[in-house]
């Protein structure tokens, strides 16, 4: 393969990311309806747990339908391949959505004009920052009575820690809304209410002074708008797009999702600026998207969601070289040679047998049981991918056995349902104590549910004080084992056998930090290297 390939120039793997009800799934569905993915409004069903009663368990099972559907949705548009991954709303899946950011290239980051940044903005953003993941922010429901544009970029400049550079500007607002002027292509656009056309006309100007603008806006709207535009030039001035790539500065776009509005301006230039496919980090080496050999990852697994039926879907991200059907790869961490007969693409929200897939792709694999979250297969060589951490679970609870007749049935079931990553377990000493961490409660409800169900098993959760956890490490290997041995009760460990410190709040880490001025503590499990 040469340095370029054209099917890896072509592809563009993003999330669209957002605090829940921001308009995320509105979006998406605006970009599909813009590719000729779908051709109706209503496809793309929201994926989100309802909020108001999260003991309905159909509705978790209906979310797992949802999100197995629209985990990745591809589609064409001039001439490019983009492939949309899915992220839950819900925060109570805040990993699931963690996790499937590693798969990514960029990101689109929607905020809801009324509320501005809100608290789910903060934590996918600080997500973002730290894999230098390129973001483009859309500022959705500009015909809502909203925030001053002018106080929504400070906003999101202070509590996000991060510059921006708006490539368009809203005229008026809510009900004084007119429409936005496109400052990245010079040129005019006249909001007009509408829902159901996907290409609501355009009126364009040629530039500020255009008889157009006259002829549709007010002259003291004119007036505004200069005013402002030369206010954004010399406040935020041109956009570096050298710093977008690095993930230090996000071009913002205004608009109305559900009105069509903003979206093809959006669109349009997240073609002509995002990045392609990315060269992500190995415990031995780079890998580049242009890499002749075949590399992936795997960052989710979904539990098939009949029971009867142990088969599970492993999503793959093709980091380099070309996937094929039916051919044998390595799968690194258990050492052995796996070939794929039904490997699946997905296009829109239809799923399809897939002979070959490259750079940038997201295929499904049906796995029975060979898969974990962050396994890598290549075409022999021993990698293993990083960057697909696990993060600091904030509620903790004991697992209980209530019928030691199925106790087989519960480990088991425990060790596959945080694979899938519904949870994390933690063991801690003496006596081998089962501990889940979660970032949700309802993550509780959903491994008691399936636990049940699927593994025949009952347990019981007994809540613990802890509410904050780091995994710890030392160069002093003799500090490391001092403070697992005085420290006992707030220890316990990850899946992989790491130590991790827990405490019942930041106070109490602080003075552990203290205590223990060798020990390092972090906030994901992928220090390491
Ligand atoms: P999410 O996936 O980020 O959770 O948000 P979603 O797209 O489901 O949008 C949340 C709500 O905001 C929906 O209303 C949606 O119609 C509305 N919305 C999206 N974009 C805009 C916009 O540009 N302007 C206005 N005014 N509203 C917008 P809902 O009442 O919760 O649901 P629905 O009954 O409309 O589906």
């Amino acid at each position: 393969m040469s340095s370029t390939h054209p099917e890896i120039e072509k592809r563009k793997t993003f999330a669209i990311i957002s605090h829940p009800d921001a308009g995320k799934t509105t979006l998406t569905e605006k970009f599909l309806l813009f590719g000729g993915a779908i051709n109706t409004a209503g496809a793309v069903k929201r994926n989100k747990a309802n909020q108001s009663n999260t003991s309905d368990f159909m509705e978790i099972e209906r979310q797992r339908g949802i999100s197995v559907a629209t985990s990745v949705m591809g589609f064409e548009y001039q001439g490019k391949r983009i492939n949309i991954l899915d992220t839950p709303g819900h925060k109570d899946f805040a990993e699931d959505t963690y996790r499937t950011l590693s798969a990514v290239d960029s990101v689109i980051l929607v905020v809801d004009s009324v509320k501005g940044v809100e608290e789910q903005t903060l934590r996918l953003m600080e997500v973002c920052r730290m894999r230098n993941t390129p973001v483009i922010i859309f500022i959705n429901k500009m015909d809502r009575e909203g925030k001053d544009a002018f106080d929504l970029l400070d906003e999101l400049e202070n509590s996000l820690h991060i510059s921006v550079c708006p490539l368009s500007w809203p005229i008026g607002q809510g009900h004084t809304f007119k429409g936005i002027y496109n400052i990245y292509q010079n040129q005019l656009n006249l909001f007009e209410a509408n829902k159901s056309k996907v290409t609501a006309p355009l009126i364009q100007a040629k530039n500020l002074d255009d008889d157009v603008l006259k002829s549709h806006l007010q002259p003291a709207e004119v007036d505004k708008l200069k005013y402002e535009l030369e206010m954004v030039e010399g406040i935020y001035g041109r956009l570096d797009k050298e710093m977008y790539l690095e993930g230090l500065l996000c071009p913002v776009f205004f608009g109305s999702a559900i009105n069509n509005f903003g979206i093809r301006e959006l669109l349009d230039t997240f073609i002509s600026i995002a990045p392609g496919p990315a060269s992500r980090q190995t415990e031995q080496r780079e890998v580049k998207a242009t890499d002749p050999a075949f590399t992936g990852f795997v960052f989710k697994i979904h539990a098939n969601l009949d029971p009867n039926h142990r088969d599970r879907i492993a999503f793959l991200r093709i980091c380099s070289g070309k996937f094929e059907r039916n051919k044998f790869y390595y799968h690194t961490r258990l050492g052995k040679k796996l070939k794929f007969a039904n490997p699946m693409d997905f296009m829109a929200n239809e799923k399809s047998l897939v002979e070959e897939a490259w750079p940038g792709d997201v295929i499904g694999l049906y796995d029975s049981g060979n898969f974990k979250i962050g396994d890598t297969l290549t075409e022999g060589e021993n990698l293993q991918f990083k960057g697909i951490p696990s993060f600091s679970p904030e509620i903790f609870k004991e697992v209980e056995n209530r019928d030691p007749l199925k106790t087989k049935q519960l480990e088991k079931g425990l060790q596959q349902l945080t694979e899938e990553g519904v949870a994390q377990l933690f063991v801690q000493q003496p006596g081998n104590r089962k501990i889940v961490g979660t970032v949700g409660n309802l993550q509780f409800e959903v491994i008691s549910f399936r636990l049940e169900h699927e593994y025949g098993a009952k347990c019981a959760f007994r809540t613990l004080s802890f509410s904050r956890s780091k995994w710890i490490s030392s160069k002093d290997k003799n500090a490391l084992q001092d403070i697992i041995k005085r420290r006992a009760s707030h220890i316990a460990h990850d899946k992989d056998g790491n130590p991790v410190y827990l405490g019942d709040s930041d106070w109490a880490i602080n003075l552990a930090k203290q205590d223990f001025p060798e020990i390092e503590f972090h906030a994901t499990s992928d220090f390491m290297g």
